[in-house]
């Protein structure tokens, strides 16, 4: 009886724990070619963005993973059915540039997708997923993205689990990110599959536009931000909402960037950069490398921001951090500054998920401005300062003192 009861035990184990386990604690962050170069990856590129991201200050801010996106195959299978990196844009197959890309201590990650062909028409993983598993681990990947088109006929959950379960057995640790875009609600039964799911359709290069192409469109930064109202009691360490890679350095203005990257910081996604790290401009490095703005990303307790009040133009998010610390993002977005008075006393933090509950009136608090890299007093007066159009102030809170005991 105790060995059948044993027997039972091990193989529900088995079953629920698919993914690679420890992987992604905090947010993955890193690199991904597709929002500025789509199809047209080679392997100088891989290579000078991997000199780049340690040149540029990337790696020592936590940026770990390049990926490369969709369009990195030919477009058919060899005669074994394995894939084949495309002869032209990689002559020596992907082994060198993933060893180069190894050697500066970064990781690496390639794309397929779940149906028959990828989104831009090259070979997909349907049928093949225990052999492109295999493939991969034979390259010594670090991470893939798995996306969802030309999947008619197979369920989400199905397709994405047996992904995960024969990169298990191809026995190489690999980040897994599901990229269906929220279409299946993954939040609610990816936790064991992968590392991070896509909540949205594809990011666009704007604020808060719409890019519609017809049958699909694109979604500007803060449309992504709202599209989904309930999902953050499911983000935590191993386990992220991905608000897709990131536009910052692609056209917004740098306010918005501004914005963009402390929203993405805010609600705990993953932080892939999506320009070409090879002419950034200093403001676009500034915003990616800020090390404060990045912890509050990194945090270890892994809270997912929560909208706290939305009056006039301005949002306020709060995020609860480790040390019961406070994250707090005014985020403006009208065009027009705006002017924001906070009361902290008037404004606890209660928090379901976490289980953080602080109250101003009985804990002070020294207030920072991350990117002003300012101290900027205490919660125990009114706060005040103008919020920019399209852009935010972002404040890290610490405890000046315990709380008072009544
Ligand atoms: C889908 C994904 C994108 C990108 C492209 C590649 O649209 O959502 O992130 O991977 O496919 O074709």
């Amino acid at each position: 009886m105790k060995n059948i009861l044993a027997f039972f035990l091990l193989c529900s184990v088995t079953v629920s724990a698919q993914k690679f386990e420890g992987l992604a604690l905090t947010p993955p962050m890193g690199w991904n070619s597709w929002n500025t170069f789509k199809t047209d990856i080679s392997d100088k590129l891989v290579r000078e963005i991997a000199d780049d991201m340690v040149n540029s200050g990337m790696k020592d801010a936590g940026y770990t993973y390049i990926v490369l996106d969709d369009g990195w195959m030919a477009k058919e299978r060899n005669r074994n059915g394995d894939l084949v990196p495309d002869p032209k844009k990689f002559p020596n197959g992907l082994k060198p540039v993933i060893d180069y890309v190894h050697a500066k201590g970064l990781k690496f990650g390639l794309y397929n997708c779940a149906g028959t062909q990828t989104c831009a028409g090259y070979p997909g993983t349907r049928g093949y997923e225990y052999q492109d598993a295999r493939f991969y681990a034979s390259l010594e990947i670090d991470y893939l993205k798995y996306d969802w088109c030309n999947t008619e006929g197979i369920t989400a959950k199905e397709a994405y689990s047996t992904m995960s379960k024969a990169l298990k057995v191809a026995g190489r640790p690999v980040i897994f990110s599901l990229c269906e875009w929220g279409d299946n609600q993954p939040w609610n039964w990816a936790k064991n599959i992968g590392q991070l799911w896509r909540i949205s359709g594809d990011i666009y290069h704007c604020f808060d536009c719409i890019f519609d192409h017809g049958t699909w469109k694109d979604w500007g930064v803060t449309y992504i931000i709202d599209m989904h109202k309930d999902i953050r009691q499911f983000a935590g360490p191993g386990h992220w909402n991905d608000f897709d890679m990131m536009e910052v350095g692609n056209g917004m203005t740098v306010g918005e960037d501004r914005a963009h990257f402390s929203m993405w910081s805010m609600l705990a996604s993953p932080l892939i950069a999506g320009n070409d790290l090879r002419n950034m401009s200093a403001e676009t490095k500034a915003i990616l490398t800020n090390k404060e703005v990045i912890a509050i990303n990194q945090d270890s307790l892994g809270v997912q921001a929560y909208l706290y009040s939305q009056k006039d133009s301005v949002d306020t998010w709060i995020k609860p951090l480790s040390g019961n610390d406070v994250a707090i993002c005014f985020l403006n977005r009208s065009k027009n500054p705006f002017t924001v008075s906070y009361d902290f006393g008037q404004h606890p933090v209660t928090d379901s998920v976490s289980k953080m509950n602080i109250n101003f009136n009985s804990s002070l608090y020294k207030i920072r401005d991350v990117w002003m890299k300012k101290e900027m007093g205490n919660t125990s007066k009114l706060w005040s300062a103008s919020v920019q159009g399209h852009d935010v102030v972002l404040l890290h809170l610490t405890m000046a003192k315990p709380p008072v005991k009544k």
